[in-house]
C-alpha cells in the first residue's frame, strides 16, 4: 500500500526471516542490470493469497514492478489473488491493473501500528 510506518531495522530483519521461512510465501528478489533493486512477494493476508513489490525510487518508471508481477503471475498460478492500494498510489494500481487485476472496491482504512490512515482500493485477480 505503501502509506506504511517503516519498520526499523531488527523488526524489519525478523519480518523477513519469517517470510522467508514461510512456506505459504513466495517472495523473490528483483534484480535489474545486476543490481538488487527490490522484492516481489505472493503472501497470506486474512486468509487470503495477496502480492506486493517494492522497488528503489531511482529505478522507477522503467516497467520493473509490472515485468516482475507478470513473472510472479507465471510463477505462483493460484488463483484468485488479492491486493491492496492507497487509492492515491496510481502507480501500483496501474502496475496491477497491467497484469488483469480489477478493482473490486474502496473503502477508507484507519490508522493502525503498521499503516497510515488512507482510502484503500481492493483488486482481485481472477
Ligand atoms: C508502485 C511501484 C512498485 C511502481 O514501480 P515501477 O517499477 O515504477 O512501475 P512500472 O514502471 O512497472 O509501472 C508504473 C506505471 O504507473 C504509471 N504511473 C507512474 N506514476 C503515476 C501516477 N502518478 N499516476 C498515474 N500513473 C502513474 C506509469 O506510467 C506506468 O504505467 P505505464 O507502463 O502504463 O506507463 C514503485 O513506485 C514502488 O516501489 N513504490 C513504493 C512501494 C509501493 O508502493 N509498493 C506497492 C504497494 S501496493
Amino acid at each position: 500500500m505503501a502509506m506504511v510506518h517503516p519498520r526499523d531495522r531488527a523488526t524489519f530483519e525478523a519480518h523477513w526471516i519469517a517470510a522467508l521461512e514461510d512456506p505459504n510465501v513466495t517472495a523473490r528478489a528483483i534484480l535489474a542490470d545486476g543490481a538488487l533493486v527490490g522484492y516481489v512477494t505472493r503472501f497470506p493476508a486474512n486468509g487470503q493469497d495477496a502480492v506486493g513489490y517494492w522497488i528503489a525510487k531511482e529505478y522507477w518508471g522503467r516497467g520493473i514492478a509490472s515485468r516482475a508481477l507478470a513473472q510472479l503471475l507465471s510463477l505462483v498460478t493460484t488463483r484468485p489473488l488479492h491486493a491492496s492500494v492507497a487509492r492515491e498510489n496510481a502507480a501500483s494500481i496501474r502496475v496491477l491493473e497491467r497484469c488483469g487485476f480489477v478493482i473490486t472496491k474502496y473503502e477508507r482504512s484507519p490508522e493502525t501500528d503498521r499503516y497510515r490512515a488512507c482510502e484503500v482500493a481492493t483488486l482481485v485477480l481472477e
